[in-house]
C-alpha cells in the first residue's frame, strides 16, 4: 500500500522530533525549553569527547525525546525533581514507547537509563545490562538544565551549578562527562545559548549537520509512535488516534483520492491530536463534564497542534487534514472558525472520523455508542451543516468496511496499549522491590 517512490516526500526528521518535543514543553511554564536545553548540554559533552556522527544524531533525538514517558505524571511536572523520585517509571516508559521502531530503537537504550547514577562504574551497567555512555551524558545535561535558575542571570550561576555537579563526579556522574562539562562551561558563550530565546535556531544549525528525511512510510511509522505517546497517556484515549486515522484513510480512498494523499490522511490521523501533549491529565480524564474554563484550556490543543506542525517544513498539507478537525462546516468550531468552503475536503473527513471515532470510545464520564446510534449522532451533525452531509453519506454506505478498519487498527493499538502497560507495571514492582539498589 504504501509508496515506493523515494522522492515521495522528504521530511527532516529532526524538525518532527523537535515539534514532539515542544509540544511536551508546553504543559508548563517550568518547562519551557527543558528538552532543548537537555540536548544541547548533551550535544556540546559529547562533541568534547569527539563522538562520531552517528552517535551524535542519536544522543541530539535521546536529548529531545528524553521525557516523553513522564506524561503521566504531569500533575508533578512543576517540581523538575519529580523524575528523581521514581525515575524507572518515566524512563522505562519511555523506552517501551520507542523502542520498536528501528529508528528509534538506540535512542529507548539511552532513554531507559538516563537516571542510572554513575556509582563509582558500577552504573555502566543495570542488572546485566550494559548502559550506553549516552545515557550517563544525558543524565548530566539534564541535572545540569534542571539546575539552572530561570529568574536569575544565567552567568551568575555558573560557580554554584558546576560546584553542585563535580562535587557528585564519580557517586552520580561520570567523571569523564563531568571533566567535558567542565570544559565547556568555562564558555559564556555557552550559557548564553543555553537561556537564549534563539536556543532553538542554535540546535538547528547544529542537527541539520544530522539530520535525515523521511519518506512517506517511514513518516508513517515515526508518526505512529508519536500517536502512542500522545494516545497512552489515558487509557480512554489509548487507541483513538488509530481509530481516527484508519476511517480517514479509508474514507478518502472511499473518495477515490491519489493513493499519496490517503496515506498523508493515516498521517494526519496519527497527528491529529498532537497538542494534547500541552493538556494536563486531570482534564484530559475528568471524569465528568469540563467546566468552561477547563474547556477553554482543552480548546488549545487544536491551536498547539497547529502551529508545532506547521514548523516542520513539508507537512502543510498533513498540517490541514489533521490540525483542523475541530472546526466545523457553519463556523462553529475552533481556534480558527473556518467555515463553508474554507474548511477543505481533507479537514472535512478528519472531523467526520474524530468524531465518529470519539463516540464509539468510552469516556471517563461515559460510555462509548453502539454503532447505529453513533453513525445517527454523526449524521444528525451533518443535518446541523457542522459536518459534511455528502461524506457522512458515503460514510453510512461503506459503513461495514470503514469501521472494519477501524476496529483492526484499534485492535493493534490496544495490544501495544496493554503490553506498554504490562511492562511499567512489571518494571514498577521491580524496582519498588529493590528500591535502593538499582536506583538510589
Ligand atoms: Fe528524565
Ligand atoms: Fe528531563
Ligand atoms: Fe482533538
Amino acid at each position: 500500500m504504501w509508496s515506493l517512490n523515494p522522492d515521495d516526500l522528504k521530511i527532516s526528521f529532526s524538525e518532527l522530533v523537535s515539534a514532539l518535543s515542544d509540544a511536551v514543553d508546553l504543559i508548563s511554564p517550568v518547562l519551557n525549553n527543558h528538552h532543548k536545553q537537555v540536548t544541547y548540554i548533551s550535544y556540546r559533552i559529547a562533541e568534547a569527547l569527539n563522538y562520531p556522527r552517528e552517535r551524535l544524531a542519536d544522543l541530539i533525538t535521546a536529548g529531545l525525546m528524553h521525557d516523553v514517558g513522564a506524561l503521566d505524571l504531569s500533575e508533578r511536572i512543576e517540581l523538575l525533581d519529580f523524575e528523581e523520585e521514581e525515575p524507572y517509571i518515566h524512563t522505562i516508559g519511555g523506552y517501551v514507547l520507542l523502542r520498536d521502531l528501528n529508528i528509534f530503537e538506540k535512542v529507548g537504550e539511552i532513554i531507559k537509563h538516563h537516571h542510572r547514577p554513575w556509582e563509582y562504574g558500577e552504573g555502566s551497567a543495570c542488572r546485566d545490562e550494559p548502559v550506553h555512555p549516552e545515557s550517563h551524558i544525558l543524565y548530566l545535561a539534564d541535572r545540569v538544565a534542571v539546575s539552572i535558575d530561570k529568574s536569575a542571570g544565567a552567568l551568575n550561576q555558573v560557580e554554584d551549578i558546576y560546584k553542585k555537579i563535580k562535587g557528585q563526579a564519580n557517586s552520580r556522574f561520570n567523571p569523564r562527562f563531568v571533566e567535558a562539562f567542565e570544559s565547556i562551561s568555562k564558555t559564556e558563550a555557552f550559557w548564553m545559548d543555553l537561556v537564549s530565546p534563539d536556543l532553538d535556531s542554535r540546535l538547528k544549525t547544529i542537527w541539520s549537520k544530522f539530520d535525515r528525511r523521511l519518506g512517506l512510510k517511514e513518516l508513517f511509522e515515526v508518526t505512529r509512535v508519536f500517536a502512542k505517546v500522545i494516545d497512552f497517556r489515558s487509557r480512554f484515549t489509548a487507541v483513538h488516534s488509530s481509530g481516527v486515522g484508519a476511517v480517514a484513510e479509508t474514507i478518502a480512498r472511499k473518495m477515490s483520492w491519489p493513493e499519496m494523499d490517503c496515506q498523508k490522511m493515516a498521517i494526519a490521523g496519527n497527528l491529529h491530536d498532537l497538542g494534547k501533549l500541552a493538556i494536563r491529565n486531570h482534564i484530559l480524564e475528568k471524569p465528568g463534564k469540563l467546566t468552561r474554563a477547563e474547556y477553554n484550556i482543552m480548546k488549545a490543543h487544536a491551536y498547539h497542534g497547529y502551529y508545532l506542525l506547521d514548523k516542520v517544513s513539508g507537512l502543510e498539507k498533513i498540517n490541514e487534514y489533521g490540525s483542523l478537525h475541530h472546526e466545523r462546516l457553519d463556523g462553529s468550531g475552533y481556534p480558527f472558525r473556518v467555515k463553508g468552503k474554507a474548511l477543505k475536503e481533507g479537514s472535512r473527513i478528519m472531523a467526520i472520523a474524530d468524531v465518529f471515532t470519539a463516540i464509539t470510545e468510552d469516556r471517563p464520564y461515559r460510555r462509548g455508542m453502539e454503532d447505529d446510534r453513533a453513525i445517527r449522532v454523526v449524521e444528525r451533525m451533518g443535518l446541523d451543516h457542522k459536518l459534511d452531509a455528502a461524506i457522512i453519506a458515503l460514510v453510512k454506505d461503506n459503513f461495514e468496511e470503514m469501521n472494519h478498519y477501524r476496529r483492526k487498527a484499534q485492535q493493534q493499538a490496544a495490544r501495544e496499549y496493554r503490553n506498554f502497560e504490562k511492562e511499567i507495571h512489571f518494571t514498577r514492582n521491580l524496582y519498588c522491590r529493590e528500591e535502593g539498589s538499582a536506583f538510589s
